[in-house]
Formats: C-alpha cells, structure tokens, sequence
C-alpha cells in the first residue's frame, strides 16, 4: 500500500516535471545561452548549491552587464586582488618591485581599511587574491584579513616568496582558512633559486615549505591547497623534471612549472630564455632587444597626491618614499598575474598541472581577427596597500590608478570617470571603433595588454569550494 501511494506520488511529480519544470528550465537556459553565452554555470552551480543568494544574484548581473558592455555597472566586483604591501625583501630582477622601478608609493595595508572594504564587497565577493607587487607575508595582520574576509564565505589566495615564515606562522595560516597558497620557489639550489629570487634564502625556504605541509597535517587541515609556481629561466630549466618529483615528494598539491616574463632588453635572451620551447612564452627568433613598439610619449608627469600612510609593522631594509617617483617607461606588454596563472592552469588545457606553452611571438600583438574584451572594468578590482585602486592587476605605475578607495569610497570610483571611460574604449575596441590610443593618460586607453588581462575562476578553484562547502568543514581546525 506504502509502496503504491509512492509510485503515485512519483507518477504524479514526474508529470508536473515534464510540464512546467523543464519548458521553464528549457526557457531559462535559451535566455542564458542568448544573453550570457560567457557564462561560467559552474560559478552558478556552486552558488546555487551554496544557497549564497545575494552573491549568486550579483554575479548574473555583473555578467549579464559586462556582456552588454554598459559603462554603468550596478553589481559589486565579485573578484578583489588586495596588495598586503608593496614592500618586499627579494630583488627579483623583472618584477617592478623587486627591479626597484619606483612607480608606486609604498605602504602595507591597515587592518581596519581592508575590513571596511570588506565590509562593503565582502557579501558580493567570490575571490579575493592577497598580493599583487609586493610580499603579503610582511604585513603582519595578513592571517586576520584572510579570517575576516573567510567570514564572508569567499575563496581566498596568496602568492608568497615565503621566506619571511615560521612555525606559528604556518599554524595561523591554515587556521585562517586560506584556500590557496602559491609558492615562488625557482630553483633546487641556493645558486639557481637566488638567480631570480636575488636576497632569497633557499635552505630557508625549504624548511618553510616542510612546516607548512607539516601543520596541515597536525592540523588534519587540507587547506590551504599549496601549488608550488616554478618559473623557468635557462638557468634551472634542467631542473624542471626534479621539481616534479621532489614537490610531490615533499606533499605540495601542484607543482606549476610556469614560464616567465621576461623584458625585451639587450642580452635578455641569451642569459634568461630557456632552450625547450615548452618552457618559455617567446618564439627566439624574433625575441627583440626593446620594446616592438613605441609609446609616444609619458603623458603625465607627475604623480597623483595619494596619502602614503605609515606602515603598520617595521619592514626591513625599505624606507617609505614620500610619493612615487613620477616614472614612465617602455614596458613589455604582459597578461598579469592572473593570466599567468591561467597559461599554466588554464580552462583550456584541461586542468592543474596541464601544460600547453603559448608561445609570445611578439608579431602576435598585432591587430587580433576576434578582438577580446577585458573583464576587469566590470567583475573586478585591483587595490593597493594605500587604497590607491587599478583597473586591473597588471598596472604598474600608480599615475595611471583611477582614485583612492579608502579616500573617495567605492561607489565614487567605481562608476567614476574613469572607470566609465575604460569600459567605454573597451566596448569601442571590441567593435573595432577605437584602437590602442598610446598618448592617451588613460591606462586602459593606452593598454597594449587590451583584452589578454583576465582572471577567470580555475578548476581548482571550484573543486575546493566544493570541499569546503561539502563536507570538509568538519576537518576545518578553527
Ligand atoms: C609580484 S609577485 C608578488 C607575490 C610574492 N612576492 C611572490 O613573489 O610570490 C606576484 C607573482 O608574480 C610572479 N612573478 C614574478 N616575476 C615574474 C616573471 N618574470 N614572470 C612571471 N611571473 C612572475 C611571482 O612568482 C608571483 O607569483
Ligand atoms: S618576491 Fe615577489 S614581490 Fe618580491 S621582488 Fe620577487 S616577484 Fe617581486
């Protein structure tokens, strides 16, 4: 009898299913593919089954205004990059921090300005990435931002050198809750790691990274998910084969052997590109000796009146600079930080630890046949340690920044002038209305990167959102 009011009652579901709950479903997926062709529906998925409601809400109109190209945007960046400092104890040569280029003014982030800023995008935000020029493990309040912006149920990163690391240090990391932690370790001996990674302590290093892995398991933790990023120069590309097996070895989760940037300067190429074309971004050939095009000219000449604001924890061997030094020069066109991520990891090949080399040949940065559109304008944002706001997370001077988020608010800035004027020069590149204009003041109006600085959610990403939403939380040591 049970069993057969059972049957009915399934006979009678499936009915209603096959007459309203398809054709509506089959009706909203038409909509999706006609108006969001882009989407990511994994996000959705993962939000649906989250029940995060208002995040949910904010990413589809983010998407559904970034794909109409609107200079007014409604929705909330879901994706934050936040600059802990941009103070930093190595020396690597190409990064402009560690080449002590002098384009922005230093300054470590203050625990109070990250919670309001968190306590206004916290609820709408996805992803917050803690670095951009600097090294996030010399703030000392670093493992209670990730804590507060934890509490706002976001994934959570952290690029670090990691030789500023201890034992408590692990502990309050993986207690934090950080999601994930790339590590920037180019080399299995002090000589070829300090090659790049100038100043750094290889020894030390590798003691940090065994306390790491060590914590996680005293604390039965499987956060954060630790990538071992290995760039390759010519001078350790013979270790590439060894830093497979030792990071696995040693229990990392991924280890990312990740060509590097390099910049189009006279010997460049014979002292730093590697030999297997599999290792490097640049075709040898036609790899030049400066820049393959000319700005016309550094539009602007001084830099803006930003606060430069005390740090909050000594830093070692820096003294802040009273403002940036005005400074324009020649730049190498490049992706950022996120598509260097994406290269190694990217959707496209399948998954971590999938290599698939795009080679640079710089004639590539001629006209594309599809022009692509940045998202930044519309999904993200980039703030450095002084609130001084990017508009994406591969601008470098601070001359080009579009105001203070901590000084003129959010809502002033993010539809202000200038961020209405990005999306505007996107939207007319896009439809082959506007070229690269380089005498423009503008960042994104003189930006040769147009259209290749995107961050896009990996799969790892979504795989350890679906561990901690799913089932892992009881294993979380906090
Ligand atoms: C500027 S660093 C800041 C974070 C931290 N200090 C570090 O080095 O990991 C941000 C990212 O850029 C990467 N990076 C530095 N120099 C690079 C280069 N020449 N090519 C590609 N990535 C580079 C770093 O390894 C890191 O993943
Ligand atoms: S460790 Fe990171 S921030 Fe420091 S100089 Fe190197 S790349 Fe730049």
């Amino acid at each position: 009898m049970v069993d057969a009011l059972r049957k009915l009652d399934a006979d009678r579901r499936s009915a209603a299913e096959r007459r309203f709950v398809r054709p509506v479903l089959g009706f909203l997926g038409k909509l999706r593919r006609r108006y969001l062709p882009e989407l990511d529906e994994n996000i959705v998925r993962l939000l649906w089954a989250r029940r995060a409601w208002r995040k949910l809400a904010n990413f589809l109109l983010v998407e559904l205004q970034a794909e109409n190209m609107g200079t007014r945007v409604t929705g909330k960046p879901y994706w934050l990059t936040i600059d802990p400092t941009n103070f930093c104890q190595l020396r690597c040569p190409f990064c402009p921090t560690g080449g002590e280029r002098h384009i922005r003014s230093k300054a470590v982030l203050k625990l109070e300005d990250f919670k309001r800023l968190m306590d206004e995008l916290g609820p709408t935000l996805l992803h917050v990435d803690f670095m951009n020029w600097g090294e996030p493990l010399l703030n000392r309040y670093i493992f209670e931002m990730v804590s507060y912006a934890k509490k706002f149920d976001i994934d959570t990163k952290m690029d670090t050198n990691l030789n500023e690391f201890s034992e408590e240090m692990a502990e309050k990391m993986v207690r934090s809750g950080l999601d994930c932690v790339s590590l920037s370790i180019d080399g299995l001996t002090q000589e070829t790691y300090s090659k790049y990674r100038v100043r750094g302590d290889f020894d030390k290093v590798m003691r940090n990274l065994e306390t790491l892995i060590r914590k996680k398991k005293e604390l039965g933790s499987s956060r954060p998910y630790v990538i071992w990023q290995f760039l390759v120069f010519k001078h350790n590309e013979h270790e590439v084969e060894r830093v497979r097996q030792l990071g696995k070895e040693m229990g990392v989760d991924v280890v990312g052997v990740t060509p590097a940037f390099l910049p189009f300067r006279p010997g460049i190429k014979d002292e730093w590109l590697p030999l297997k074309p599999e290792h490097r971004h640049y075709d040898p050939e036609t790899f030049p000796d400066r820049p393959p095009w000319e700005w016309e000219s550094a539009p602007k000449t001084e830099a803006p009146s930003l606060p430069d604001p005390a740090p909050v924890a000594p830093l070692p061997e820096e003294k802040l600079s009273a403002a940036a030094v005005p400074h324009v020069e020649v730049l190498p066109p490049r992706g950022g930080v996120r598509s260097i991520i994406e290269r190694f990891f990217g959707r496209k090949r399948g998954g971590a630890g999938k290599e698939e080399t795009p080679v640079i040949n710089v004639q590539v940065y001629k006209e594309p046949e599809k022009r692509p559109r940045c998202n930044w304008p519309w999904a993200g944002i980039a703030v450095n340690p002084n609130g001084s706001v990017s508009p994406c997370c591969s601008v470098e001077e601070e001359i080009y920044d579009f105001g203070n988020i901590f000084t003129e608010g959010f809502s002033g800035i993010w539809n202000g002038p200038n961020y209405r004027r990005a999306r505007r020069h996107i939207r007319d590149y896009v439809k082959h209305r506007q070229d690269v204009k380089t005498r423009s003041e503008h960042a994104c109006e003189r930006c040769f990167s147009i259209g290749r600085a995107n961050f896009t959610f990996q799969p790892w990403w979504r795989f350890s959102q679906f561990d901690w939403w799913w089932g892992l939380r009881e294993k979380d040591p906090r």
